[in-house]
């Protein structure tokens, strides 16, 4: 296994380009499952999690070569086949795939997916919708089983009881190829969710209501692979201009438009960074102590972000005053919240609820990030930290960030990834 040696204390400063969303790939890849030809994504981030994804799609026997950040799949060849146990536990997002066998073949069956330890995770939404969407499935130990009982041309209607994101791209992936008109109400409307629709449509889908809370679908016979290039990873971008909240200095994020981050601005600009937008760039400068947030309450998009309550909350560790955050979105997003207090942070957590007290000053510690998120969190406060931090649980964090250490390197910080003692 592998640690980050972290040296806090240097500002950064520079440029940090910005590519392909992790989190927009992976469905676009499982929704190469359903398109006849060569389907080639660009600006594909560089990830662990696209390597589990690329991995599941050779194992179905589809052709996936990669060049730069160039992916090129064609799954003509794919037949039927349940995805092992081994690569779906490795991810969230393998339920996608999962999905779109099943819109493809009438049938399947798939171990439960893994991905971060954010709470129960359940995928109770998926298979609601899999049902509507005219499957009988069952469930035992080793995950479930799905078989399409009814294929006819009609109109079917359903409702998501939470704004799921995966549900809803299981749900747009699902009837796609579904003769008739198909509604899906309280739909996610993440970012990412409208990229998988803009590549559908362009493959020649018939899906409208992007970015609303209702989707129409009217079934296609056949879909053609297409090239499509990646939206920006918005969570990345987030990431990377936090660390000059919290270690100072100016970050500047390229490839990215302040659009996507429309939740993140007002806290940041309430913290006293200077933050400034430009054609296809974001920039945070640190001018001293930040401000707290006041109140940071977490919502599905277009609220504020779950996955950058983490990030904000290393810079809120350091801030002027205290920051109430509120995740409404997951039942565990604080697991980096022991391994900051060793550091020298003053946080009060009940359920979903944090309090943090900020500090002026944080002390490098040693850490375990136990998900993606909590783990970049981690990072950037060690980064700001007096002293040396060691961050295991790497693993992690590679799923979600490329080669993190030399983005920070490149900003003027100290970080050092080594095998673990
Ligand atoms: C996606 O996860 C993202 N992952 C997550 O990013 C992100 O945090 C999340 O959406 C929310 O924005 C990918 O896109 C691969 P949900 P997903 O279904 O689809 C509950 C990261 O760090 N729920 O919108 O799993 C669920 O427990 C990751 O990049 C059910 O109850 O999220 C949660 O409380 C972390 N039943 C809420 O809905 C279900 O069947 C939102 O989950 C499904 C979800």
């Amino acid at each position: 296994m592998e640690e980050l040696i972290i040296r806090g204390g240097n500002p950064l400063y520079g440029e940090v380009p910005v590519y392909g969303a992790k989190n927009s790939i992976l469905p676009l890849l499982a929704a190469s499952l359903l398109v006849k030809g060569e389907s080639t994504f660009e600006n594909c981030p560089r990830l662990s999690d696209v390597d589990t994804a690329i991995a599941i799609l050779r194992f179905l026997g589809a052709k996936v070569e990669t060049e730069g950040r160039k992916i090129t799949v064609c799954t003509d060849d794919v037949t039927a086949a349940d995805i092992p146990c081994l690569w779906m536990r490795k991810m969230r997002g393998s339920i996608l795939f999962f999905g779109a066998l099943l819109s493809r073949f009438g049938e399947g069956k798939s171990s439960r997916p893994g991905g971060c330890p954010l709470g129960e995770r359940p995928v109770d939404l998926h298979l609601f919708v899999m049902e509507q969407m005219g499957f009988s499935v069952s469930e035992d130990d080793n995950g479930f089983s799905a078989k399409r009982e009814e294929y006819c041309n009609k109109k079917r209607k359903f409702r998501l009881r939470i704004p799921s994101v995966g549900a809803t791209e299981n749900g747009i992936m699902l009837s796609v190829l579904t003769p008739g008109e198909t509604k899906i109400e309280n739909a996610a409307r993440e970012p990412e969710i409208g990229d998988l629709i803009a590549f559908l449509n362009k493959a020649g889908a018939k899906i409208t209501g992007a970015g609303s809370k209702t989707l129409k679908i009217e079934g296609v016979s056949s879909l053609k692979g297409i090239c499509h290039t990646v939206i920006p990873d918005r969570i990345a971008a987030g990431t990377y201009l936090l660390a000059a909240g919290t270690a100072g200095g100016s970050v500047t994020v390229k490839g990215i438009d302040e659009s996507l981050l429309r939740a993140a601005m007002p806290p940041l600009r309430e913290a006293g960074f200077l933050v400034e937008s430009f054609p296809g760039e974001i920039r945070l400068t640190r001018k001293g102590r930040p401000l707290p947030f006041s109140k940071l309450s977490t919502s599905p998009y277009p609220g504020f972000p779950t996955d950058l309550l983490p990030q904000f909350m290393a810079v809120a560790a350091y801030a002027h005053g205290t920051t109430l955050f509120v995740d409404n979105v997951f039942e565990n997003r604080f697991s980096h919240v022991p391994d900051l207090e060793k550091g020298g942070a003053e946080i009060d957590v009940a359920g979903n609820v944090a309090l943090v007290y900020g500090k002026e000053k944080l002390f490098g510690m040693h850490a375990q990030a136990k998900d993606l998120r909590a783990g970049a969190a981690l990072l950037l406060a060690a980064l700001g930290a007096q002293g040396e931090t060691v961050l295991t649980g790497v693993e992690h964090i590679d799923r979600g960030y490329e080669k993190i250490e030399d983005t920070f390197c490149a900003l003027g910080g100290e970080v050092l990834r080594r095998e673990s003692e």
